[in-house]
């Protein structure tokens, strides 16, 4: 399910940043409470849940944490936990970023899918993993037809029964706009380096 070229190369060239440069980070304002949680609290979620599908982002390969994100893949699958990947066509900052650091990581191919493959089955998710992405997880990209980016497809992370977002702050990502997720009632957040808080959650998981 390639996107086509057009489709690419408009998102690439940026939305809602006027023309390919990245809009300062953390520009966009509050718009809301949100809430915290621990790495032992996301390996309890994690560890009871069902089915899991992880979002990795642009934040994943500054990180650098794909290697403890394959760690902790497998031991959940050895638990029996149901672990996918959800790879947005424009995640990271080149094509096919994140398929190229899952495979470096050895995550398996077969648990590795494009966003049309599992988009729909965010409802029958347990937890959505949010590791270091942002616009690709806005849903003000269908809400609010306002947004810079409104119209772009985006992975409906939100309708799981839990989303965890890991990221180090509130800023906002390459598009530079708020992200309604991070406010939402069954949404938590993780908050610090990619790396060190998948290392936390990983050791709590072997606890
Ligand atoms: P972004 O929207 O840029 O979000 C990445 C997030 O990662 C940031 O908000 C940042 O938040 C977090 N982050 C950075 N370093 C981190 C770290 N060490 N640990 C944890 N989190 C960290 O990325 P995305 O969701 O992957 O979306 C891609 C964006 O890039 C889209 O807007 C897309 O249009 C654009 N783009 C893509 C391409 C291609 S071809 N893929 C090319 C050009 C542009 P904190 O600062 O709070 O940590």
């Amino acid at each position: 399910a390639a996107m086509n070229r057009h489709f690419i190369s408009v998102i690439a060239g940026g939305f809602g940043t006027g023309g390919g440069t990245p809009a300062a980070a953390g520009a966009a304002q509050p718009a809301g409470e949100v809430v915290a949680i621990s790495a032992p609290d996301t390996a309890e979620l994690l560890r009871e849940a069902k089915n899991v599908i992880i979002v990795p982002g642009y934040g994943m390969a500054v990180a650098q944490a794909q290697h403890t994100v394959y760690e902790i893949t497998r031991l959940l699958r050895e638990k029996g936990v149901n672990v996918r990947f959800g790879i947005h066509p424009v995640a990271g900052r080149m094509p096919g970023h994140m398929n190229v650091l899952l495979a470096e990581a050895k995550v398996p191919y077969d648990i590795v899918q494009e966003m049309d493959e599992l988009n729909d089955d965010f409802p029958q998710t347990d937890v959505a993993m949010v590791i270091g992405a942002n616009d690709i997880v806005n849903p003000g990209a269908q809400d609010d037809p306002t947004s810079p980016i409104a119209g772009m497809p985006v992975l409906e992370v939100w309708k799981s029964k839990t989303s965890i977002v890991m990221k180090r702050s509130m800023a906002s990502g390459y598009a530079g706009v708020d992200n309604p997720l991070f406010y939402k009632e069954n949404n938590r957040m993780l908050f610090g380096d990619a790396k060190k808080m998948l290392d936390e959650v990983l050791v709590a998981l072997k606890a």
